[in-house]
């Protein structure tokens, strides 16, 4: 059964969320934002692009002005500009105008990107994200941030740009590769932990289906993930307050991503940097032990990894404080005041954040102790 989640802007209607479990009602959702008279254009990695990308061209021939595909090749690496430069080429060869449309097909690299495109061709052209993975769903298809990676910083250019519709088709999330799933799911369990205790205790107690990905438990999974992403986007759309605080777990999280040189998915290094928030959280007497304890062993059953080998634990705090999250010199840090409450935090040592890496750190020695 479909359902819709209204998301506002500045106050207003913006756009919806379109929860359902296929592709079948994407061009109805389309025509009613007048696509009969636009020029489509799918963008998408050629990963999905061998999954859905001629299913859903074929739901766009012949009912809209043109419909076109543009596809870049899979992988964070190519999270650049030269790749929007791409899409931009593409997009005049074709010749799209300030009416036309682009459509991202895909995760968070493909969202962002395509975003990205659609929010400086032409000074800004409409876009609808339609995500395919766990992350994108949960989290980067809503709220308009866009952009690239830039000279070995992640998400350094971009802009906010609200898309006109999300479509969901959470059937995708049952044929997903396993890794790729649960590393979307951090970022789900994210969300309880930062703003809703009661959706947490839920996500324990669904366990067993979410793990088998049954079709109704996710429909209510991603409803209530992304009603809490929703209600921070809705308060604070450009990251003036609140919003930061869905960076739970990505201060760490990015630099170990960095580190790894994307060996990690996104969502396992979520993982890893919400447990040393969480350990930091405990050591200053917000979380109680027991609680640290359950935050950090929620994770393993979703398969995500609560520590890491074969890092420098100081090329680690290097890399966190060389993130953008950085203001005058200190570190926007969020900690868990308690399970379903984040706070932001700028006081956070180099000393704290060491111990908290130490903590998640898994070393050749931990093995022979
Ligand atoms: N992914 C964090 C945000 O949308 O602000």
């Amino acid at each position: 059964m479909s359902e819709r989640m209204p998301v506002l802007y500045n106050k207003k209607p913006c756009y919806d969320i379109v929860f359902t479990q296929s592709f079948r009602a994407l061009w109805e959702e389309l025509d009613a934002l007048g696509c009969q008279e636009k020029r489509l254009c799918i963008v998408t990695d050629s990963k999905v692009d061998e999954l859905y990308g001629e299913e859903l061209l074929g739901l766009l021939e012949g009912k809209c002005r043109k419909a076109v595909k543009h596809v870049f090749p899979c992988g964070e690496e190519n999270k650049t500009l030269d790749t929007v430069k791409d899409i931009y080429k593409f997009l005049i060869a074709e010749g799209f105008d300030r009416k036309d449309m682009l459509l991202a097909l895909g995760g968070g690299v493909t969202g962002d990107i395509t975003g990205y495109a659609a929010a400086t061709f032409l000074r800004g052209i409409d876009y609808v994200q339609i995500p395919t993975t766990l992350l994108a769903q949960t989290d980067s298809s809503i709220g308009g941030k866009t952009g690239v990676d830039f000279d070995g910083y992640k998400n350094m250019v971009g802009a906010f740009k609200m898309p006109r519709l999300v479509y969901m088709n959470l059937e995708v999330l049952r044929t997903l590769e396993e890794r790729q799933y649960f590393a979307g799911f951090a970022e789900v369990m994210k969300h309880g932990l930062i703003k809703d205790a009661v959706f947490y205790e839920w996500l324990i107690e669904n366990m067993y289906e979410i793990c088998e990905r049954d079709l109704d438990v996710l429909q209510e999974m991603m409803m209530r993930s992304c009603t809490v992403k929703r209600l921070v986007v809705e308060k604070d759309p450009t990251e003036q307050g609140d919003r930061a605080l869905l960076n739970f777990g990505h201060t760490i999280g990015h630099a170990i991503e960095k580190a790894k040189d994307f060996e990690l998915y996104h969502g396992e290094c979520v993982a890893l940097g919400a447990v040393a928030a969480a350990y930091i959280s405990w050591k200053r007497e917000l979380l109680t032990m027991e609680e640290y304890y359950e935050v950090r062993d929620m994770f393993v059953p979703f398969y995500l990894p609560i520590s890491v080998d074969n890092i420098d634990p100081q090329e680690i705090l290097r890399l966190t404080k060389s993130d953008k999250k950085m203001e005058s010199g200190n570190i926007k840090f969020v900690l868990l005041k308690k399970i379903g409450k984040a706070v932001l935090d700028r006081t956070v040592t180099d000393e704290e954040i060491l111990a908290a890496i130490e903590e998640i750190y898994f070393s050749e020695e931990d093995v022979h102790a």
